[in-house]
């Protein structure tokens, strides 16, 4: 904040309200995450993704018929342009990382024939093309081929299917369905603020959308977990934590997934992921990596209090999204991936929003530049 310009300067927006939502609300201070009015612990373990979006989307959850026919017509949108593929293949054989393949391709949907007439069709078919672009991509990159999607799995089950050409066993669906749903929305960050800010303009949600993806592809927003899994592996067995992260700390390094710009208690998501994850370690797991994580989350968490005694920092989302998506079998170089095949719902849930109520998104800036000057013609310089 500037006091010495003539109107206050907020670097970052910190702390600005832009906009009013009832899509979901973020507590910092008492670490609650509303969803829709649900607290997110209530919702994300137990629903299936397709019900939270037509609940983020209808401000309501779906009934029985509601709910098959909505999922029935996300599911009729799950196939890709032609157009859509070869840009892929082409992606693949520069080796384009996936996040970059993902905005690509999410802009190829806008070839698909009625884009761009109806905004709450335009979001369908984002949300159930991303997970088809994403897995297409990642088996693409493996030298395989794409493989058809299938109308009669869910959503979170088709992404599994539709990376290994497998269907997949219900508990891994479930976890991957949880993970979805936990990301779903989390108030005015980064991506989503993005994707508001382009359909202020009378947009489409096409534009909206990639822009987000690239929004979310930065490694202050989206881009933790991965870092957070290594630091885990890095440190290899519980009695090395403590010595590994007190070097990291003395060497002014952060420890990854600890520490949210608004949460000042435990992130709520973290909780949903790290049950979600438990079940799964216990039942079908690597027990040892969970065990290792735990004593790690630990140990960190008393050296950061040590380090820090006057904040409070606590775990955050992407420590347990990183073991989770880990667990479930997913590589890491898809673990931003998976979150912008939740958060697309979230993303489309603020365009509907916004073209219902919102003004066009125009803030001011400060200048701070020169004054008073005097042209001189090129030749005089
Ligand atoms: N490890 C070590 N120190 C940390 C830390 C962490 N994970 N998170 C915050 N700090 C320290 C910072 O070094 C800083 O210290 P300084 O004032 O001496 O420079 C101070 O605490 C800043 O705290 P805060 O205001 O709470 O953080 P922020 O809002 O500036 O940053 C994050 C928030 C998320 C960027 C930050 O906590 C971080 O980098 N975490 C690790 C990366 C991560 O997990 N990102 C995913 C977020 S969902």
């Amino acid at each position: 904040m500037s006091s010495s310009l003539e109107t206050e300067t907020r670097e970052g927006l910190e702390g600005v309200v832009a906009a009013t939502t009832r899509l979901s609300s973020v507590d910092g201070e008492a670490g609650v995450l509303l969803i829709a009015g649900f607290p997110v612990e209530d919702l994300a373990p137990v629903a299936s993704f397709e019900e939270v979006v037509y609940l983020l989307w209808n401000g309501a959850l779906p009934r029985p018929d509601e709910l098959a026919a909505f999922a029935r017509r996300m599911a009729a949108r799950r196939a890709l342009p032609g157009a859509a593929l070869d840009l892929l293949r082409a992606a693949a054989g520069r080796r384009v990382p996936v996040m970059d393949a993902l905005r690509m391709a999410a802009g190829t949907l806008s070839l698909l024939p009625g884009t761009g007439e109806d905004a709450r069709e335009d979001g369908l078919l984002l949300v159930a093309a991303f997970p088809t672009i994403v897995a297409s991509y990642w088996r693409l990159l493996n030298s395989e081929e794409p493989v058809e999607p299938r109308e009669d799995l869910g959503h979170a089950a088709s992404f599994l299917h539709l990376l290994s050409g497998e269907e997949p066993a219900a508990e891994r669906a479930r976890g991957v369905e949880t993970y979805l749903n936990t990301v779903v929305d989390h108030g005015f960050n980064a991506s989503t603020f993005t994707a508001r800010v382009i359909v202020s303009t009378r947009s489409d949600l096409v534009s909206a959308v990639t822009g987000a993806v690239g929004a979310l592809k930065g490694p202050l927003h989206g881009g933790a977990p991965g870092p957070a899994l290594d630091m885990v592996f890095e440190i290899g067995s519980a009695e090395r934590a403590e010595a590994v992260l007190r070097d990291k700390l003395a060497r002014g390094e952060r420890l990854m997934g600890f520490g949210h710009r608004v949460y000042r208690v435990r992130d709520p998501r973290a909780d949903v992921l790290a049950e979600a994850a438990e079940r799964f370690y216990k039942d079908k797991g690597d027990r040892g990596v969970y065990e290792l994580a735990r004593a790690v989350e630990a140990t960190a968490l008393r050296l950061l209090r040590e380090h820090k005694p006057d904040r409070r920092i606590d775990t955050n989302v992407e420590f347990y999204t990183a073991l989770l998506l880990h667990g479930l079998g997913l590589p890491t170089e898809l673990f931003t991936p998976a979150f912008a095949i939740g958060r697309v719902a979230g993303w489309v849930a603020h365009g509907l929003e916004q073209l219902a109520h919102g003004r066009l998104i125009r803030p001011q800036s400060a200048y701070v530049g020169e004054r008073d000057r005097r042209w001189v013609p090129v030749e005089a310089r």
